[in-house]
Formats: C-alpha cells, structure tokens, sequence
C-alpha cells in the first residue's frame, strides 16, 4: 500500500526537493506549508494545505483522513541573524510549534520523525571537521532552538518510543530548476543567490568580514547540494523503518569554500565579473563549518552525489534565470 508522508515546511527550499524525490519514490505526500515567503509552487504531485503546522483543528483534520506513516518537518524560521534580534518568534515557531506537532503525532499514533536540524548546534568550532560528537554550544537562538527539539526528540523516544532521525545540515545550495525547484526565500539572505543576482544585476555583492581565521580571510563553508539533502531524508526514513532505533547525522560533504573562493567560481560559471565590497562582519558568524559525514555514511549509506561547487552553482544558475 502507498504510504502516505506529511510534510510541514514542504513547499520550502529543502522540503519541496525531499517531498518531489519522496513521490518519485512512490509515497503519497500532504504539505503542510504557510507560504511564508509567498513563494510559487504549481506541483500536482502532492496534496497542499496552505495553514500554519500549528493549527491544532488542520492537523486533527489530517490525522483523522490519513494514515500518516512518518512526518518530515521542515517548517522552521532559518535565518540566524534574525534569531538573534526576534528571539521570541523563533522560540514559538521553532520549538513550542514543534513540540504541539510531536504531540498530535503522538495523540494519533504516528512514530516517525525526521527532523530539520544545523550544525549550527554546534556553536564555535573546537575541533574540525565537525562530528556528532563535537560540544554542542550553539550561540544563536536559532542553534539552540534546534539542539532544544533534539533534547525534546531523545526524551520522547526514551517515554514514548517516538522514533526519529534529525539531519544537521551544512549550507544547503543548489536547485533542481529543470524540476522547478530551487529557491525562494524573501528576503534573501543567502550567498549563493546574492552573487549570481549581483552579477546579473551588475549590483555590488557585500562581502560580510574580511578578517577571519582563515587563509583567504574570509569565512569557510560546508556547501551541500538540496538533492544530496533530500536523498538523506529517503535514506533516514528507510533507517526509521528498518530499525527500532533514533539517531543524529551531519550532512555536509567534508570540504569547505571560502566565500572568496565562491565568488572566483561564480565569476568563472557566469564568465562576468562582480563587483565586491568588504563590509563588517555579520553578527554570529563563525570562521569555519566543515562537516564529517562518516556516521550518515555508515548508518544509512548516504554519501553526496550532486555537491561539487560546479554543479551547485551551475544548478542555482539555471534556476535564477528561471525564476527572473
Ligand atoms: N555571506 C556574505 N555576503 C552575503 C551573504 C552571505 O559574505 O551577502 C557569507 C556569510 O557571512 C557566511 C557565508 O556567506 O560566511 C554563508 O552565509 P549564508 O547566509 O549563505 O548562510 P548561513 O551560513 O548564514 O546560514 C545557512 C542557513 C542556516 C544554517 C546555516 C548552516 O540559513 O539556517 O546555513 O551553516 F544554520
């Protein structure tokens, strides 16, 4: 029988790739999204709900008419700098909404959870690459909202045998534009998006410090593509169904780029060059976040397939163009 998959968040940069590759793989997804950056989604292949994932009376609703096999929950404010000034909103949205979604779950029976983390859990790096093991000391609402559900997550699978896997992701990138995928965030904050429009638009591209503890000076990321990402989703589902047990994985590829050296690239990709201005470092940025992804690598057999620089920035290409 179809197994049926709700996703809040699913019509969101990760969670629409995972929810496209999850139907392609033959489940029947329900997206549960608020459209919050009013983006497009004209997708037949999954059912839309457009509320709020708190909405006590919708998911009552959904529980009761499906027969719901797991929840993949990407609904989540994403933006750190933002955590720091509206501590508040991201505290409601990220922890209590989430903690009311488990306890429906739980009301329905439903014991499947994969869930959205970051590495930015981890806080500032004591040792790289980073692995699961490494100190959590997030220092953004945004981290600790995150390590928050995954302290609540281990409780419930210890009370409740709610079992669940949480994905720390590095810096998601890339698209599936000939999918019509990729994304849409408003605003947007993200370098990948801002370079390719800055060079198109022949603005300047604000380089955020340029005095880090790095060779170039400027800060290192882990980038990995929203494909490899959501194909870790498939692989984390299968771990849930396959064993009795919970878990934690990294997601990232194990090599970082500069943001310098993303900037070279871009200009290569686009044959253009871009304007630049160094400007003050962001609040709550760290020097470098590299992942080890040896544990996701043994547990679930995920490795990354699509996240090599060109094809991240070949991909995020295509899809501006599109989307402009
Ligand atoms: N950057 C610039 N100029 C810009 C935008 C970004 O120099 O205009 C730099 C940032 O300072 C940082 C790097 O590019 O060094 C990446 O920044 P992004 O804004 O693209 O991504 P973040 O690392 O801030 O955040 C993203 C997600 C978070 C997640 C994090 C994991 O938005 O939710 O990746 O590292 F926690």
């Amino acid at each position: 029988m179809q197994k049926t998959i709700l996703i809040p968040g699913g019509a969101g940069y990760i969670g629409s790739h995972t929810a496209y590759l999850m139907q392609k793989l033959g489940y029947k997804i329900i997206i549960l999204d608020k459209f919050i950056h009013n983006q497009k989604f004209d997708h037949n292949w999954a059912t839309v709900i457009k509320a709020d994932f708190a909405d006590k009376n919708i998911l009552e609703q959904i529980f009761t008419e499906n027969n719901i096999e797991a929840v993949m929950h990407f609904a989540a404010f994403i933006e750190v700098g933002e955590s720091v000034k509206k501590p508040k909103d991201f505290y409601e949205n990220n922890v209590i909404k989430t903690l009311n979604l488990l306890d429906t779950m739980l009301k329905y029976n439903v014991k499947k959870f994969v869930f959205s983390s970051s590495c930015a859990v981890y806080g500032n790096p004591i040792k790289l690459p980073l692995d699961e093991n490494h100190p959590t000391n997030p220092i953004s609402p945004y981290g600790k909202n995150k390590l928050i559900v995954e302290f609540a997550l281990q409780d419930y699978f210890n009370a409740y045998n709610l079992q669940y896997v949480s994905l720390r992701y590095f810096n998601a990138a890339g698209a599936l534009p000939t999918i019509g995928l990729g994304e849409q965030h408003n605003p947007e904050t993200h370098i990948i998006p801002l370079i390719l429009r800055a060079i198109k638009n022949k603005k300047i591209f604000k380089i955020f410090g340029s005095n880090y503890n790095t060779p170039d000076k400027t800060c290192i990321r882990d980038y990995i593509h929203v494909l490899d990402i959501a194909q870790a989703h498939v692989l984390a589902l299968k771990y849930l169904e396959n064993t009795a047990r919970s878990n934690i994985f990294n997601l990232g590829t194990g090599h970082g780029y500069s943001v310098k050296e993303m900037v070279e690239h871009a200009q290569k990709i686009c044959k253009q060059e871009l304007l630049i201005e160094n400007c003050d470092a962001r609040a709550g940025d760290v020097d470098i976040l590299v992942a080890n992804y040896n544990k996701a690598k043994e547990n679930l057999g995920w490795e990354p397939k699509f996240s090599s620089l060109d094809n991240i920035l070949q991909s995020a290409l295509e899809w501006e163009n599109r989307i402009k």
